[in-house]
């Protein structure tokens, strides 16, 4: 780390997460990236999605790579995700059991950072609660050093939106002719802010979030989006409905009246999706609640990509790493170049001072 005693302010995460070329080196938020770049992250995970089913399911671009998960809040899809596309980006992976690591005894996680760091890590894939968490590491680890941002409290969760974009233009194609429905909890959701990002990025036609006022915070008309209380509405002709889960464990207060009134006017039945067009497809980040925010027969029906995204996901997050690891061997070959040139430019001056005395 360059310094961890640094309490000044960070600066933006869309600057510190590329290179002066405009290449990725961090993944830590959708906000700020081009068209450009989000659709190099989809066509190079087109180039990964079906080593699952070759028999050897390697390739060297992080050979010699050491990449370290640590997950401050639960996963199941993102954290084994990761791992998996770590493996067979052929990196060797560490997976940090929070619970029985020192920051549990009181270490600060700069300080755990910091020690893993010195352990010759060269990636960290980080989710956290708090919001900004991955941006403040990105801006004090080593140039080497990648953050990957794996869900960071309400703000971001930049790879789960690539993976849903990967899914919309496999099964829908050009997003300039959909019309993309959000639908649930937005108050609570990483998941929504980075998806509604991608989209108006990608240039869909239009992105719709709907749920109850108390779950549907004005600020987003600010980022792109239609808001919608009423399912008929909202869901009215589009051609993708992408579910959220009730957050219950970011409430604070009542802010429902109860999961039984959600799921009567909010949750995903056969009944609902009519208002959708015909070949609407269905999909949801997970963890699913069956009977909260939808049906069973939607999720598991015809309609649903919910397992297809999962194992997008693996694709994306190849993908990501892979452009990371590139941004950071770029930008240090940049600066050595011009650690190189400084005692050049040095003598060069000295030489022209001597010269003219
Ligand atoms: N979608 C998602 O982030 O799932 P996990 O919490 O299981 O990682």
């Amino acid at each position: 780390m360059t310094s961890t005693t640094n309490t000044g302010p960070v600066s933006d995460p869309r600057h510190v997460q590329l290179t002066e070329d405009g290449k990725l080196r961090h993944f830590l938020t959708i906000g700020g990236l081009t068209k450009e770049v989000l659709e190099e992250i989809l066509d190079t995970a087109d180039s990964f999605v079906n080593m699952g089913e070759q028999s050897v399911k390697k390739v060297p671009l992080l050979r010699g790579k050491t990449v370290v998960n640590l997950f401050f809040e639960n996963s199941t899809r993102t954290r084994s995700t990761f791992e998996l596309a770590a493996q067979r980006l052929s990196a060797d992976v560490l997976n940090l059991d929070i619970s029985k690591s020192a920051t549990a005894k009181g270490e600060t996680l700069m300080d755990t950072l910091q020690n893993l760091e010195a352990m010759g890590s060269d990636m960290f894939v980080i989710r956290h609660a708090d919001s900004g968490a991955q941006h403040f590491i990105a801006s004090q680890v080593a140039p080497n050093v990648a953050i990957i941002n794996a869900g960071d409290g309400r703000h971001a969760h930049p790879t789960q939106a690539m993976l849903d974009m990967y899914t919309i233009r496999k099964h829908k194609g050009d997003f300039s002719k959909l019309k993309v429905a959000i639908v649930g909890d937005i108050l609570h959701s990483r998941v929504a802010r980075s998806q509604v990002q991608a989209l108006n990025i990608l240039g869909a036609e239009e992105v719709r979030l709907i749920g109850p006022k108390t779950l549907l915070p004005e600020t987003l008309k600010g980022l792109g989006a239609k808001l919608y209380t009423r399912m008929e509405d909202g869901l009215k002709d589009v051609d993708v409905v992408i579910m959220l889960r009730l957050q219950k464990e970011r409430m604070d207060g009542a802010l429902l009246p109860s999961e039984g009134e959600f799921y009567r006017l909010y949750g995903l039945t056969t009944e609902k999706l009519n208002y959708a067009r015909p070949d609407a497809i269905v999909m949801h980040p997970g963890p699913i609640n069956r009977g909260v925010e939808i049906e069973s027969a939607v999720a598991d029906g015809p309609q649903s990509l919910i397992l297809n995204q999962v194992s997008y996901g693996i694709a994306i997050r190849m993908a990501v790493m892979s452009m990371a690891v590139s941004g950071q061997t770029q930008q240090k070959a940049q600066l050595n170049q011009e650690q190189a040139q400084e005692p050049q430019d040095n003598q060069n001056a000295q030489t022209n001072e001597e010269t003219s005395r």
